[in-house]
């Protein structure tokens, strides 16, 4: 069964005119989710991570698998309101709402090696944030990465500047 036939399409949802893309049949298997995987660090070889940033809450998922695989540090970033301690913030505007993203302020040092990974590149417009939020705190963003993008959404267009890759593209 190739990768994408465990990503399932859900019409309108969570909005009219939203085309979801479900992975919980993916992560469902411990074959697709390894594969998966693979693919992900196959595209860090011999780069240094120091940290994996994992996106709330969607990018929580393969992020903590991705900073176990690499033997990084894990550092999420939330939606505003959730971290309990002190925070920097971003805001943005997302493919349906928007919303303010936070993270801690003493979860990258100045000149981490940080990996950045979301489940979804969309509009780039949470990823644009996050990457504010790596910057803001010193770290050096070595790459953004997912398991898919939406490439249609031109998403990639607002990171342009970052090294990026997907292991699904659609
Ligand atoms: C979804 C998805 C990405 C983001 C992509 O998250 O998981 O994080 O939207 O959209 P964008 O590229 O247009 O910004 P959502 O905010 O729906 O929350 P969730 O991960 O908690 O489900
Ligand atoms: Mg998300």
């Amino acid at each position: 069964m190739s990768l994408k036939e465990y990503v399932r399409d859900i019409q309108d949802f969570p909005k009219k005119g939203i085309l979801f893309k479900d992975i919980t049949p993916l992560l469902m298997s411990p074959e697709a989710t390894n594969e998966c995987l693979q693919i992900l660090i196959e595209n860090l070889k011999n780069k240094r991570i120091d940290k994996v940033i994992g996106v709330e809450s969607r990018g929580f998922f393969f992020a903590t698998l991705l900073a176990h695989e690499l033997q990084a540090g894990f550092v999420p970033v939330r939606k505003a309101g959730k971290l309990p301690f002190d925070t920097v913030s971003a805001s943005y505007t997302l493919e349906y709402g928007t919303d303010t993203l936070e993270i801690h302020a003493d979860a990258i040092q100045k000149g981490d090696k940080v990996l950045i990974h979301d489940d979804v590149l969309a509009t780039g417009g949470t990823i644009k944030a996050v990457c504010e939020l790596v910057e803001k705190l010193g770290g050096e963003i070595v790459q953004v990465n997912f398991l898919m993008e939406l490439t249609f959404l031109n998403g990639g267009d607002k990171i342009a500047g970052y090294e990026r890759f997907a292991a699904l593209q659609y």
